[in-house]
């Protein structure tokens, strides 16, 4: 036989891999939370936050629990497998060691939804917003330019240049970038707290009644577009490789992470529906527009401010996660080795990292959000449907391996998250199941063109195989 489609890497080697291409190693668990918040707090909190209002109506309230729940399980899975295998790569790097490469490389196709795609979603919603916020102190740049073909436009020329600016900061280095993100951070805590703060003594509780006129059906369909904005946070593990204690920081950067967003993203969302009767609610432009109702326009305008800036973070993290997943496959051969070289002075994967950010600004300049929140939603889903699948195999097949975080009540812990990601895909619509079977069968083809014929492993398999022939 020439090729094994379910060849397993030894965890051994995800190590050796990576010491070929080491990286700095900088990061500490406070980094990482800020990595997850800069990541995780973005276009869905100002954006999704209408939509799923307009689905649910107050029930959006418990759409944001079962998201963030269904979140918190899958923090609890990754941590688990981040703090076995300390490298860059997330998902990808551990299906290689549960399932083998067939699986492997699926996963590593669909993290391209949840890390590149989406990150062309948030340039166009970051987009919109800057382009709003112009609008609001009497620029108006010209429709045709700011605005996707497949929405009426030429090209959205904002979106396109911030994928470049970041891209290009990328290109410079973990610890650039990492300050940046801290400093984005801060800032966008502050003007949802702001948000809060200012909006919580309009809070009328007249609104949340009735509470789910749209029945449980609206609620999960709300919770199911709602987890875009908890969608980031397992971005902490594909920074494991540059952590200075990954089998430490690791767990406690994501449960950190996850604990604040869940706690900012509940407080705002009963501030917005105690503010405004859901029907209401401006679902381009949610928050600033609650606190102009109330003549409070220069909150408005720092929040929109915020959210610019907020949105910059995130484009900066899940660009990150996405180029080292694009590293790490290219190591094994996945994808061509020119992804994998890393630059002598930044130590970035410099080629990568450039290839990452034109294709994610093209997807930003032609594609409308509204297209791809939901293919992100599914792509990410499944991702954490496998990572489950995995602490459950791997409790198995590896029992002996050092696991410094453990995931409690394996495997019904795995098993109910596997549960809750389901009942959200099952309440997307179904044709969006039927894009993300097609985003698969293309991926599927290119491994079968390409990869299998690339792979390291083949290639060490089919070396094996001859000489035991001889
Ligand atoms: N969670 C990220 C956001 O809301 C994708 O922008």
């Amino acid at each position: 036989m020439k090729f094994n489609l379910w060849l397993t890497k030894e965890p051994s080697q995800l190590q050796e891999a990576s010491e070929k291409t080491p990286l700095k190693k900088t990061l500490r668990a406070i980094d990482l939370a800020a990595l997850g918040i800069g990541s995780v707090v973005g276009t869905g909190i100002f954006v999704a936050t209408g939509q799923g209002a307009h689905l649910a109506g107050p029930g959006v309230l418990l759409s944001f629990i079962i998201a963030a729940i269904t979140s918190g399980f899958c923090a609890l899975t990754y941590s688990e497998l981040a703090s076995m295998f300390p490298v860059a790569g997330s998902t990808y790097s551990y299906a290689y060691v549960a399932f083998g490469e067939l699986i492997a490389w699926i996963i590593g196709w669909d993290l391209m939804l949840e890390y590149m795609v989406s990150a062309s979603a948030v340039a166009s919603g970051w987009s919109a917003t800057f382009v709003g916020l112009l609008q609001t102190v009497g620029l108006n740049l010209p429709k045709a330019l700011v605005t996707a073909p497949l929405a009426g436009g030429i090209v959205d020329l904002p979106a396109i240049l911030i994928v470049l600016v970041i891209t290009w900061i990328l290109y410079l280095g973990i610890r650039e970038s990492s300050t940046t993100n801290n400093i984005i951070v801060i800032v966008k805590i502050a003007v949802i707290l702001l948000f809060v703060f200012l909006g919580f003594s309009k809070v009328e509780l007249d609104n949340f009644s009735p509470f789910a006129p749209f029945g449980w059906k609206g609620i999960m369909s709300g919770a199911a577009i709602i987890f875009f904005a908890y969608i980031g946070f397992d971005a902490v593990s594909t920074a494991a490789e540059e952590t200075k204690n990954p089998k430490r920081d690791v767990p406690l950067g994501l449960m950190l992470c996850l604990a604040i967003v869940i706690l900012l993203y509940v407080s705002v969302a009963f501030v917005l529906i105690g503010m405004v009767p859901f029907k209401e609610i401006d679902v381009e432009n949610a928050l600033p527009a609650a606190l102009a109702r109330y003549g409070i326009r220069w909150g408005g305008a720092l929040v929109a401010t915020g959210a610019i800036v907020g949105m910059i973070s995130t484009l900066i993290i899940t660009l990150y996660g996405q180029v080292r997943i694009f590293m790490v496959m290219a190591r094994d051969g996945l994808l061509p080795a020119s992804f994998s070289r890393v630059h002598p002075i930044h130590k970035t994967p410099h080629i990568c990292t450039w290839i990452t950010g034109i294709i994610t600004a093209f997807i930003a300049g032609v594609l409308p959000l509204s297209m791809i929140i939901d293919l992100v939603n599914i792509g990410t889903l499944f991702a954490f449907i496998i990572v489950s699948l995995g602490v459950i195999i791997l409790r198995k097949t590896r029992p002996n391996l050092d696991r410094r975080f453990r995931v409690p009540g394996v495997p019904v812990t795995p098993l109910i998250t596997i549960g809750f990601c389901f009942y959200l895909i099952a309440s997307l619509h179904s044709t969006t199941w039927l894009r993300f079977i097609g985003w698969l069968a293309a991926g599927l083809s290119i491994y079968f063109l390409y990869g299998l014929k690339h792979s390291q492993l083949q290639k060490e398999y089919k070396l094996k195989q001859t000489k035991l022939n001889q």
